[in-house]
């Protein structure tokens, strides 16, 4: 019989795969017969994988160089892209709408025409982007735009509503996932995001930082009642990819452990 998830012969890019969430996506794809895994990431991942590419999200000309070795003449097309990396308000917002946006949205743009019909594309955006109605008219425009440079500097022209760049770079990738369906569609291709509440990972003490204990301590409370682990956002992802999540496609999965849910039917008190 075969398994219902079965990766094998299947090319799979993945950004962000030296920790956290994508370095168990690695594994768990692993444990799915995958095969033929391609990592873009500043760190070289400690898993072993079939090619990692060096590649720096938040500068175009190491995105543009990852593509062409992606697309190196005789390689084969992409069928699964997971656009995982991403970087907290630790860092400056330039760099955070950089890797958060820009450089997810032009290694998408790359590689979607070409990539296997019946694949996927799975990004990793956040309830921190659950705000998306209230600013869709701006991240529309920033959105509409094609040149990075442009990009970058519509980041910084509109500063008020960047604000640190964590949210709004989120919200971005919501509108994004949705914006993108019908494209996806008409290449044979889905796209969706999960979208994780805090995860026990290397960047939670960074959105503690940002965010405060406070806030991050209520929301992991008021929804499992336990921090969510690398593993529990990693298989939401690799369900998405595979072809169990074969009629989904421009959702935005919440993996918060119940939190919104909660939230919004008034059974959790805000924090004082
Ligand atoms: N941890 C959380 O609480 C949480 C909550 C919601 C969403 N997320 C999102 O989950 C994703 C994965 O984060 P994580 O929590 O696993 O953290 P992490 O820091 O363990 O993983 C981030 C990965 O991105 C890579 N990376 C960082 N900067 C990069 C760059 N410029 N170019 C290429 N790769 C780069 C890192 O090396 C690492 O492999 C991120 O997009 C993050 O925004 C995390």
């Amino acid at each position: 019989m075969q398994p219902l998830i079965d990766f094998a012969g299947k090319r799979i890019v993945i950004t962000g795969a030296y920790s956290g969430i994508g370095a168990a996506l690695v594994d768990l794809l692993r444990q799915s017969g995958a095969d033929q895994i391609v990592v873009l990431d500043i760190n070289e991942p400690e898993a072993s994988v079939e090619e990692f590419i060096e590649t720096d999200m938040g500068h175009p000309v190491s995105i543009d160089e990852a593509i062409a070795k992606i697309k190196a003449d005789g390689a084969p097309p992409v069928d699964l892209l997971i656009n995982n990396a991403g970087v907290a308000a630790t860092l400056p917002a330039d760099t955070v709408m950089r890797v958060n946006a820009l450089g997810l949205k032009r290694l998408t743009e790359a590689l979607l025409p070409e990539m296997n019909a019946g694949g996927a594309i799975v990004n990793t955006a956040s309830v921190a982007g659950n705000g998306w109605p209230g600013h869709l008219e701006q991240i529309n425009a920033f959105l509409d735009i094609d040149s990075w440079d442009e990009g970058v500097s519509w980041v910084a022209d509109h500063a008020d509503v960047v604000a640190d760049g964590y949210s709004f770079s989120k919200e971005c990738l919501q509108v994004y996932t949705m914006r993108m369906a019908k494209t996806a569609t008409e290449h044979g291709l889905r796209i969706n995001s999960v979208c994780p509440s805090p995860v026990d990972t290397p960047l939670l003490p960074a959105f503690r930082e940002t965010m405060t204990d406070q806030l991050i301590d209520w929301a992991i409370e008021a929804g499992a009642g336990r921090v969510a682990t690398a593993e529990d956002q990693a298989r939401a992802l690799l369900f998405l990819g595979s072809d169990l999540a074969s009629y989904i496609n421009g959702v935005n999965l919440i993996a918060d452990g119940g939190f919104g849910a909660a939230l919004q039917m008034g059974q959790v008190e805000l924090p004082t």
